[in-house]
């Protein structure tokens, strides 16, 4: 099963170069209750932007798919790290449960495989240049909800 995580605000905004555009510890602690010890894809810009905050610690994650164009890019060190060069091939033909953890390039290149939307909808607007592409929620059921004073926490399921 492909899931996809990630937290927007009201203009689909994700991202702010390669940063997060807000601070929200109750998010943080969210996503990772979800994703740790987990396999996961990422693209290699959200991977060095990580690799930045964990510094010499591993990343929290079980194995990590990162996809890239770089056909000579290998990363090597402290991670579990397989490199996906073809990102549409891996899409289709993957067998694991993988949770798919950004950035923007890779959320939208994902989202026409993927069974479940993690989606935490941020309230407000906020600055930064990474947006989700709209998403069509009529192929998609609500499967779960939680609502907190800064964050919307949603769960929809791909109809069959
Ligand atoms: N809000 C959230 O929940 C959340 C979560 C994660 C990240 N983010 C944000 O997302 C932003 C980063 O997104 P981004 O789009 O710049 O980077 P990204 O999605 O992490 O990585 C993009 C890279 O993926 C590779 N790629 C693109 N198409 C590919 C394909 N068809 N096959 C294989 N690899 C492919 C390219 O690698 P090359 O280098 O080879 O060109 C490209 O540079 C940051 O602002 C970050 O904070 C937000």
């Amino acid at each position: 099963m492909i899931k996809m995580i990630w937290a927007m605000d009201e203009d689909n905004l994700v991202g702010k170069g390669d940063k997060l555009p807000w601070h929200i510890k109750e998010d943080l602690i969210y996503y990772k209750s979800k994703t740790e010890g987990q396999t996961v894809l990422m693209g290699d810009t959200t991977y060095y932007s990580l690799r930045g905050y964990y510094k010499t610690k591993p990343l929290p994650y079980g194995k990590i798919y990162v996809a890239t164009i770089d056909k000579n890019l290998k990363i090597e060190g402290i991670d579990n790290v397989t490199m996906v060069y073809d990102l549409v091939d891996f899409l289709k033909n993957v067998k694991e449960d993988i949770f798919v953890v950004g950035g923007a390039t890779i959320y939208k290149i994902s989202l026409p495989y993927a069974d479940q939307l993690y989606i935490s909808f941020v309230k407000g607007h906020h600055e930064g240049d990474r947006y989700f592409p709209t998403i069509d929620y009529s192929k998609y059921n609500l499967i779960f909800e939680n609502n907190t004073d800064e964050v919307r926490y949603t769960v929809f399921e791909r109809i069959k």
